[in-house]
């Protein structure tokens, strides 16, 4: 009887191994991802491009707006697991959207923009036009980097800082090595290394941790400060920021290759994996008040308390977006490491996914204002953007599935 248990026990393993449980996953949020996207594309009119939801009212944005390739991003994704026609011509109509960013653009994003929507375009239907927007895109980032610096400038000048880098911006390097990956035009390349190198040196604690903002003389390249501007505080971690470092630094690797943006990608791991809370989404800053590692309210650069509404004995809001962008980079991580190394980093990005994949995070059929993803935050050192859905928590998440569901391949 003990015997045959044990055989059954052992016939049913393979059915709740990660590689079962993630197709099972995959196919739960692409198929609730159809049902909540067809309403949002639905919704929205030729100028408005979706942020977020709250309270029953959706706020969404215009073309300039950061987070504007986003929705063609999730849907360029989805489309690519389903087949759909229907997702297909959705993700044209949106992506046709932002044919008018280039003209307009004025800011460091324009990487997250046009990369999301036609970038992943040009990657499944080889538009040439998309190819066209993608390399006009790396062009306006170029204008932007400084070579006494070494970096593309994020925000323009204003009353805190000249020349702020904020670690986010990593993330826009991709553009950059795209299309000297579809171009040959070293420039691009040249520029994104110099930029990852600058970081390497300047944004991260030699725990791994980054600062967010790193702001720079522009006449002499100079380290002027170190400071915040979502996370709690200067010297505190802001997830989401951390998260940007895993994800840009492992990128630049793929790119590259070069073994140093590897090592950094490891580091930036090394110190976040012990940092996430047990179901893996982290709070929306390692170090605020409530959490393990927490910094009082007298931290250097620590919000208004008449600001920050947290209180002594509240919970500590978790930033689901975070953890869509950590699990998406460490999908890709396992992919460029081994033995145990690349088991740990595949395994948390199965947790993270999986927490994410449930009904605590994971809307409900029709709910959620289209969304995907609840509970993620946008600047709590500001105290806006409080525990909503935001669209590019849910790029990342579609992401990570399907990074997860290649390695399993
Ligand atoms: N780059 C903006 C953000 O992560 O909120």
């Amino acid at each position: 009887m003990k015997s045959l248990l044990i055989t059954a026990l052992l016939f049913l393993i393979p059915a709740c191994a990660p590689g079962n449980s993630i197709k099972k996953t995959a196919d739960l949020v692409f198929e609730r991802a159809v049902v909540q996207f067809t309403g949002l594309d639905a919704r929205l009119s030729p100028e408005q491009m979706p942020i977020t939801f709250k309270d029953g009212k959706a706020k969404d944005g215009k073309l300039n707006e950061w987070t504007s390739g986003f929705f063609p991003g999730s849907l360029w994704l989805v489309y690519e697991y389903t087949g759909k026609p229907e997702i297909l011509e959705m993700a044209k109509r949106q992506t046709a959207k932002l044919d008018g960013i280039i003209g307009m653009h004025t800011h460091h994003d324009i990487g997250f923009q046009v990369n999301s929507s036609f970038g992943n375009g040009y990657r499944l239907i080889g538009d040439p036009a998309y190819l066209e927007m993608m390399k006009a895109g790396a062009e306006k980032l170029s204008t932007r980097f400084s070579p006494v610096v070494g970096c593309t400038r994020s925000w323009n000048p204003g009353k805190r800082w000249n020349f702020p880098v904020i670690i986010d911006n990593m993330m826009n390097l991709e553009i950059l090595c795209e299309v000297y990956r579809l171009t040959g035009e070293e420039k691009y390349l040249d520029i994104a290394r110099s930029h990852a190198n600058t970081t390497l040196k300047n944004h991260f604690r030699p725990d791994g941790s980054t600062w967010h903002v790193v702001a720079y003389d522009e006449e002499t390249g100079a380290v002027e400060k170190k400071q915040t501007s979502q996370g709690f505080s200067d010297e505190s971690t802001w997830s989401r920021g951390e998260s940007w470092a895993l994800y840009g630094f492992t990128m630049m690797y793929r790119e590259t290759k070069d073994p140093a943006y590897l090592e950094q990608a490891r580091k930036v791991a090394a110190f976040l994996i012990p940092m996430l809370p047990k179901d893996g989404v982290p709070e929306w800053d390692f170090n605020a008040p409530g959490t393990k590692h927490a910094f009082g309210m007298d931290a250097v650069g620590a919000p208004d308390p008449s600001v920050y509404k947290w209180r002594p004995g509240d919970p500590v809001l978790r930033d689901s977006s975070a953890g869509a962008i950590i699990a998406s980079a460490l999908a890709e991580l396992a992919s460029y490491t081994s033995g145990k190394e690349s088991k740990r980093y595949r395994k948390t990005a199965l947790k993270i996914v999986g927490t994410l994949a449930s009904p605590e995070y994971l809307a409900a059929p029709g709910e959620n204002g289209g969304f995907l993803l609840k509970h993620g935050v946008t600047n709590l050192h500001k105290w806006s953007g409080v525990d909503i859905p935001l669209t590019y928590a849910d790029y990342y998440f579609l992401e990570a599935i399907q990074k997860l569901m290649k390695l399993e391949n």
